[in-house]
């Protein structure tokens, strides 16, 4: 797997979750990411079709279920994360994908985010503009990375330094109307509607 961010291959079991480190790692994550954070700049209404990117271990599938989605749906490319994603919720649709390749038809989804995985996609231009087909007109994508006011220890190292923070932020404007950052305690957010 390779990252736009850095050119190179990504070697993490948070990127590409498998075997008993692929285990661990999401269960890592869903102690420690704070998913919370990011409902009310997604802001779903009752009914809405929802679709996280990069669901890893199920955190925010379980909040989402909470919200009064009319649907919720998830992809992932790692079937260890969906494993146990799956076992969080028993309504979500959650399938084997990528930001890349989403699977789904043109604008199915009246809210579209993913948390913690920009970085990872090999590209992009390619994963904004899947995001952009699949979210209806007058819907809204965020994409939340680690980063904002306070990240913890770990997250500091992994914040994306501001020229590629520039080219989401760029790449979102070429394809919404508005977009916004938000830098909450622990995640930069784009909002893009
Ligand atoms: C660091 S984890 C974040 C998981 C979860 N969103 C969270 O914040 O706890 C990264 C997740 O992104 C997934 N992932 C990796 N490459 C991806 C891609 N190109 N498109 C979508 N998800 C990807 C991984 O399988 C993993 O589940």
């Amino acid at each position: 797997m390779t990252s736009w961010v850095t050119g190179g291959p990504v070697n993490s079991p948070f990127a590409s979750p498998s075997g008993l480190l692929g285990r661990l790692a999401g269960r890592f994550m869903f102690w420690t990411n704070r998913q919370a954070d990011v409902l009310p700049v997604l802001d779903v209404r009752p009914g809405d079709h929802v679709l996280e990117v990069g669901y890893g271990p199920g955190a925010l599938i379980e909040l989402l279920a909470m919200t009064g989605a009319g649907r919720i749906c998830g992809v992932d490319p790692s079937p260890e994360m969906r494993t146990q994603a799956a076992r969080r919720t028993g309504t979500a649709d959650l399938r084997l994908g990528s930001a890349s390749e989403t699977g789904f038809p043109d604008e199915s989804f009246d809210r579209v985010v993913s948390v913690n995985t920009v970085a990872l996609w090999p590209g992009l231009e390619t994963g904004l503009a899947e995001l952009r087909r699949v979210t209806r007109r007058g819907g809204r994508l965020v994409l939340a990375w680690h980063g904002g006011t306070a990240p913890s220890f770990i997250a500091r190292g992994l914040r994306l330094p501001e020229d590629k923070l520039a080219r989401i932020r760029s790449g979102l404007d070429e394809l919404f109307d508005d977009v916004e950052r938000h830098e909450l305690k622990t995640l930069t957010v784009f909002a893009a509607s």
